[in-house]
């Protein structure tokens, strides 16, 4: 994975605007890998699923709390990616309160897929998702790689270790 370029797919995402009049001022708005990775030096991870327990108590804030740390390290962004769609990802969001993670809908797991890491997880009825991983990016490039062991379809469990912020900042130092 060192040294690959990130597939420039699009996410379906959805932003406030604040000309619509009603309760949910937001519209879609499509953006793609190079609106997000060109030109910076970002950290992104990905995960099995918004509002699961271990992303949500562990790696999310985590993430989100060492910010500051990954930009004494030169990063600038952190993205988190999960297969969900746009209105659950920003739910989430909302729910975490997070201000420094910039979250990503990969609704139909088009980039996860080229990633090689989508995984079924039909056993939970999730359907595909993400198999658990992070890298480094300097502008679309892979640097650093990531990856729990043991990437599987219908996987029992979902290992989180390699993938969490402190080992990724242990790495960069
Ligand atoms: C989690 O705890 O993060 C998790 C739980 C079930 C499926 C995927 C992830």
């Amino acid at each position: 994975m060192i040294n690959k370029h990130l597939p420039n797919t699009e996410f379906k995402t959805r932003v406030r605007d604040d000309t619509l009049e009603g309760d949910n001022p937001f519209t879609w708005e499509t953006k793609t890998v190079t609106d997000y990775f060109e030109n910076t030096t970002s950290v992104l991870f990905s995960l099995p699923g918004a509002f699961t327990p271990t992303c949500s108590t562990f790696q999310l804030p985590d993430f989100e709390r060492l910010y500051d740390r990954f930009v004494e390290n030169g990063i600038t962004n952190i993205y988190c990616i999960s297969v969900n769609d746009a209105f659950v990802m920003n739910k989430w969001g909302q729910d975490q309160g997070v201000k420094n993670v910039k979250l990503i809908p990969d609704g139909c797991g088009s980039f996860t897929r080229r990633m090689g890491m989508l995984v079924a997880k039909d056993n939970l009825g999730f359907g595909y998702r993400s198999w658990r991983y992070a890298a480094v990016v300097d502008n679309m490039k892979v640097t650093h790689w990531f990856e729990e062991p043991g990437i599987l379809d219908n996987c029992e469990d979902d290992p989180y270790g390699e993938t969490s912020p402190q080992n990724i900042l242990s790495a960069l130092k």
